[in-house]
This record gives C-alpha cells, sequence and structure tokens, in this order.
C-alpha cells in the first residue's frame, strides 16, 4: 500500500517538473508558470478589483492577462454579470482549467495565446500576475496601450513605466505580499 502510494506520487511530481520544464523551454524562461492565485493575495485582489469595478459604469470590460485556472474571471463574473471578462491564457493545461471553470458564464470570453499580442485598449481593468523577467516589457505595453481612467491591479509583482496609484500590503502563505494598482502614466 505505501509502496503504490510513494510510487503514484513519484510519477505524478514527474509528470509536474516535465510540464514546468517544457513550459519553461516554450517561453525561454520569460514567462511566469501556472501557479493560482491562492490564499490572502487573492482575497485582496478579488476586494481590490471588485471595487473598482463598482464603480465604473455598466458595460464595463475587464481582463486578466494570463488567467490561469480562471478563478479570479469566475469569481468576479459571478458579482459583476454586466461586465464584460476577457482571459488571455497561453498554456494549455492552464486555459483548459480556465475553460471547464468558466464554462457556465456568458460574461467571460477566453482567448487562448499570448497576452503580449493583444490589444488591450479598450479594458477599462486589467488584472495580471506575472513573474520578474515581464515587469518592464508588459509595464510598456500597457502604458502605452491603456486607455486614460483604466486601472491595473499587478499581484505580487511590480511593473514598471506605469503610475503607481496605490499599494495595499497583503500576505501569501504567512509572508509578506503586495498588490499594485497603476494607471496611465501620462
Ligand atoms: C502566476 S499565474 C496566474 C494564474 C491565475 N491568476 C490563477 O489564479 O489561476 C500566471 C499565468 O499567466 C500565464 N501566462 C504567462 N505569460 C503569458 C503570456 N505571455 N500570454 C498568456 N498567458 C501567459 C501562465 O501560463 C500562467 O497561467
Amino acid at each position: 500500500m505505501f509502496l503504490s502510494f510513494a510510487l503514484l506520487f513519484a510519477a505524478a511530481a514527474c509528470v509536474l517538473n516535465i510540464y514546468i520544464l517544457a513550459s519553461f523551454i516554450r517561453c525561454r524562461g520569460k514567462y511566469p508558470p501556472f501557479i493560482s492565485s491562492f490564499g490572502q493575495v487573492k482575497r485582496d485582489v478579488l476586494k481590490i478589483a471588485g471595487e473598482i469595478l463598482a464603480k465604473k459604469a455598466e458595460g464595463a470590460r475587464a481582463a486578466d492577462l494570463g488567467c490561469g485556472s480562471g478563478v479570479l474571471l469566475a469569481e468576479l463574473a459571478k458579482d459583476f454579470p454586466k461586465t464584460e471578462f476577457w482571459g488571455f491564457e497561453w498554456d494549455p493545461v492552464a486555459y483548459a482549467c480556465a475553460r471547464r471553470k468558466t464554462g457556465n458564464y456568458r460574461n467571460i470570453k477566453l482567448c487562448y495565446g499570448d497576452f503580449m499580442k493583444a490589444d488591450v485598449s479598450d479594458f477599462d481593468l486589467i488584472l495580471c500576475y506575472v513573474g520578474t523577467g515581464l515587469e518592464q516589457e508588459l509595464g510598456n505595453k500597457l502604458n502605452r496601450e491603456i486607455k486614460p481612467g483604466a486601472v491595473v491591479v499587478s499581484e505580487v509583482f511590480e511593473l514598471a513605466e506605469l503610475k503607481p496609484v496605490c499599494r495595499y500590503e497583503s500576505s501569501l502563505c504567512g509572508v509578506p505580499a503586495v498588490v499594485y494598482v497603476y494607471q496611465k502614466n501620462v
């Protein structure tokens, strides 16, 4: 019994490592892997995004760049049925999870592909949770493309170029983490 459990665990760990390595090679280490938002920092992002959307007019548009499992989109779409949500995801496994999670919401649209190539000029709210390799490049893109008044909420990672509006102290498994809020730097 113990041996079969150990073998099963080792096989799962092996598959996970191969998957992470394949993702890393695919993007040459540039893009962050699929790690779902969780814990206090996830709750804080949802709260901040909810407060921002509550102030926007009906028919607002929001995007999650690298939507992973679609967990943030699903929670927000439930509370804001009149907002149109877009999720961008390039990892096939994460994308499949997001499709499953968000399939019941008519106000969520998913795009399978690279968010660096997406047109982000018509969103009122943009969420992202990217790694350290993209702060400059994504910050440049967002500052160039978002419309005045649009708000960017970045989970854990600071972005360059944009104008910082607020920072919220949060935590991830007891470790301090920050949620950054930005607008266009004009
Ligand atoms: C840290 S995870 C965030 C997950 C998501 N917030 C959730 O709770 O499931 C970052 C996600 O961004 C995706 N990603 C990274 N770079 C991307 C890119 N250039 N285009 C599309 N998706 C990307 C990754 O595949 C990963 O799923």
